[in-house]
């Protein structure tokens, strides 16, 4: 009993970047190789991202590859790690159809994320039943796998919440069936939501803000050197400011003592070096070429692994159509378990029948 249990996914709808790699694929990875976990289920969440990309199937059909070859080129893998598309576990739909009874139209309307994600599109009066429901069916996700564990960014803590919830509700009316998962956030603070390269909060697509996994070494290059710094920094000389600073955070994100041998060895922290910048004399550009050096170095090896399985996209996709089978037999054996829990099984159920029988025996 107790296994530990990982499942987490992302919604293919573009490639993943620096914000997805610092916020939860670098800790996947790291948890993969230390190997605590008896289990890890990662999930191309295409179902979900069907949920407000109804009109754009070809969209959501076309990122499952780009999100599966940015999985592997960060070093998941799938010998360690089971990879799999939602929408081929039929189970999931059957448990999301059952919990929907747990779980009333007030309380999902309080969900905060399902609250701005329907501001940032436009949903307000037409928000389609599917987008609304999606908590439902992510609580569908964790429990379908037993997942002890769920590294996400912070956006998706309301989502554990109500995941937890329905765990909850669940066990106390039908008995102990679900296990309740726990959220596991960066621990590195500029690591729960890394900033665009405009300073922006969200790094996102639409936003056309983000320096993305495969980017090549000029690209990652331009985007930094142009990145959002303090604005009140003119000259060199002037005193600068870190807080909301871009490059400061992603130094917070993606610095480390070594670096600054290696790359900028004038200083030997980023104490240091954000004590010089505050109290001026130090130039972006010099801040921005020690960030560069870091992230190429950082990106370099994902880039390259990417590359090799590019060159062989018939084996990813074998490695998803395995991964999924496997999926699939761990999310069944939990359907029994609920439709058991819920006493739904009736033709397994001997004592329902003979029971049936005696009320029309004398
Ligand atoms: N909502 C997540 C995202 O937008 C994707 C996701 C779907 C997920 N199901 C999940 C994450 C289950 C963790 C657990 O990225």
């Amino acid at each position: 009993m107790s296994e530990k249990i990982i499942l987490t996914g992302d919604r293919p709808t573009g490639r993943l970047h620096i914000g997805h790699y610092v916020g939860s694929l670098k800790r996947r990875v790291e948890l993969q190789n230390a190997g605590e976990f008896d289990k890890i289920f990662i999930m191309i969440a295409d179902a979900q991202a069907l949920t407000d990309n109804a009109d754009n199937p070809e969209k959501v059909r076309q990122n499952i590859i780009e999100v599966a070859l940015d999985y592997l080129a960060v070093g998941l893998d799938p010998e360690k790690s089971t990879i799999f598309i939602q929408s081929q576990i039929p189970e999931l739909c059957e448990l999301s159809f059952y919990y929907m009874n747990l779980v009333t139209v007030a309380r999902l309307q309080r969900n905060p994320t399902v609250k701005s994600e329907i501001q940032a599109r436009n949903f307000e009066a037409s928000i389609p039943v599917g987008f609304f429901t999606y908590p439902i069916s992510q609580a569908a996700d964790i429990t379908a796998f037993k997942a002890t564990t769920v590294p996400v960014g912070e956006d998706q803590e309301p989502m554990l919440e109500q995941a937890k919830e329905i765990v909850r509700k669940f066990n106390s009316i039908y008995g102990e069936a679900l296990v309740e998962p726990k959220i596991l956030l960066p621990e590195n603070k500029a690591c729960l939501r890394l900033p665009g390269i405009d300073g922006n909060a969200k790094m996102s697509k639409s936003l056309d803000n983000c320096i993305y996994l495969a980017e090549e070494p000029e690209e990652i290059q331009k985007k930094i050197m142009s990145m959002y710094t303090d604005p009140n920094h003119i000259r060199v000389q002037d005193p600068g400011t870190i807080e909301g600073n871009t490059v400061f955070t992603y130094l917070d994100a993606f610095g480390r003592t070594d670096h600054f041998e290696r790359f900028l060895p004038d200083y030997s922290s980023l104490e240091e070096l954000k004590e010089h910048y505050k109290r001026g004399g130090l130039g972006d550009v010099k801040v921005k070429k020690f960030l560069n050096k870091i992230m190429q170095e950082e990106l370099e090896p994902i880039r390259n692994r990417r590359k090799e399985y590019q060159k062989n996209i018939s084996y990813v996709y074998e490695i998803l159509k395995k991964g999924s089978e496997a999926a699939e037999k761990v999310a069944a054996q939990t359907l029994a378990d609920v439709k058991s829990a819920m006493r739904i099984n009736y033709f397994e159920d001997e004592s329902l029948i003979a029971g049936q029988q005696e009320k029309y025996c004398e």
